[in-house]
């Protein structure tokens, strides 16, 4: 089965041509350049840039596969959460090639497709699992048992961990996105005498669910009452952030494996990018002899290849969509 999937949720423009979890071919691209100057996306500018650049880069994924736009079966396409300008975009270009091809049409959920970029490169991923999802826009645990049938067992209730990224990073001077820049600026900020600590919100001992705004609020309390800070503080306040933000994530998601008695994690979205992350959460869950999954670099930030592997795996379980599929910018992923 030849799977096309479409991605336009938020900032990125993406095309797939996938089969199974095979991708034959993934395009994507991104306005992330127009929104640097306003320190977050901003939404029209995203849809915009969706529809300029849609017809190309779907042009380019079917070229790239090495296959024609006759040979598509399934028209996969990521129908929320999402910004709604830019979803209906991605949701109209769907209907319009389904239509045409008279192929079936599948919405898919944005946030559960992250755990499902794992898929295209490992082979032995095993139901159930714990899925974490760390993103701009979402941070939660799931417990998956099979396609489709998913049960959340925490989620954020205020920021999420890539949007605290962002804001520090706006918050420090250090542009958008944050994520990659307080990557690296909290590696260079690794000195013994690092003194700066920042709380870790656990919001209670079984808890699985997570809160940001306090840690992001004490970034902000703290970068206030410094004056001046040099290059090296700036670095430190990085890393002290970085740390705290992560350990949250790897205690939840070694808790959500104890408490369901599973053995494996599977992690996506922006923020599993992180090599701190990797290196702690693939640490810390060794000595559970817990298996961690990540996606390659490439499958982190948003993508189609995702949603057009977990499009096909739901057609498959006999889900479907029609052509009244709608853009739903705040879909939860229910079971
Ligand atoms: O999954 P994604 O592409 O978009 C959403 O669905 O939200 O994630 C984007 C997020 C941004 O907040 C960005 O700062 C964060 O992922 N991010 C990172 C890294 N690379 C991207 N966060 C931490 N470390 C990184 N290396
Ligand atoms: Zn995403």
């Amino acid at each position: 089965m030849i799977t096309l999937g479409i991605e336009t949720s938020c900032d990125e423009t993406g095309v797939s041509i996938t089969s199974a979890e095979r991708v034959l071919s993934n395009v994507v691209t991104s306005s992330v350049h127009l929104h640097k100057k306003y320190g977050g996306v901003v939404p029209e500018i995203a849809s915009r840039y969706h529809l300029e650049y849609m017809i190309e880069v779907f042009s380019g994924a079917i070229e790239a596969s090495g296959k024609s736009s006759k040979d598509i079966d399934l028209v996969a396409v990521t129908n929320g959460p999402g910004l709604v300008g830019a979803l209906l975009i991605g949701i109209s270009m769907a209907k319009s090639v389904s239509y045409a091809l008279g192929v079936p049409l599948i919405g898919v959920n944005h946030i559960l497709a992250h755990l499902y970029s794992s898929f295209l490169t490992e082979e032995d991923i095993a139901f159930p699992f714990i899925g974490l999802v760390v993103s701009g826009g979402h941070t939660a645990l799931f417990y998956c048992r099979d396609v489709g049938d998913q049960e959340i067992l925490g989620q954020t209730q205020d920021d999420a961990v890539g949007e605290a990224y962002d804001k520090v990073a706006k918050i420090l001077g250090l542009g958008y996105p944050g994520g990659p820049v307080i990557e690296k600026r909290a590696s260079a900020g690794s000195r013994e005498d690092n003194t700066i600590t920042f709380p870790r919100s656990y919001l209670g001992k079984d808890s699985l669910d997570f809160s940001y705004s306090g840690l992001k609020t004490a970034v902000l309390y703290y970068a206030q009452k410094t004056k001046n800070p040099d290059r090296r503080i700036i670095n430190d306040i990085c890393r002290a952030f970085q740390e705290a933000a992560l350990d949250v994530l790897v205690d939840k998601a070694c808790l959500a494996c104890n408490m369901r008695g599973v053995k494996k994690i599977v992690v996506g979205g922006g923020v599993a990018a992180n090599s701190r992350l990797r290196n702690k959460l693939s640490s810390a869950a060794k000595e559970s002899d817990i298996k961690v999954y990540f996606p390659e670099m490439r499958y982190c930030m948003d993508n189609a290849a995702m949603i057009g592997v977990l499009g096909e795996a739901l057609y498959k379980k006999g889900y479907r969509s029609d052509i009244y599929l709608t853009a739903e910018p705040n879909l939860e992923a229910r079971s």
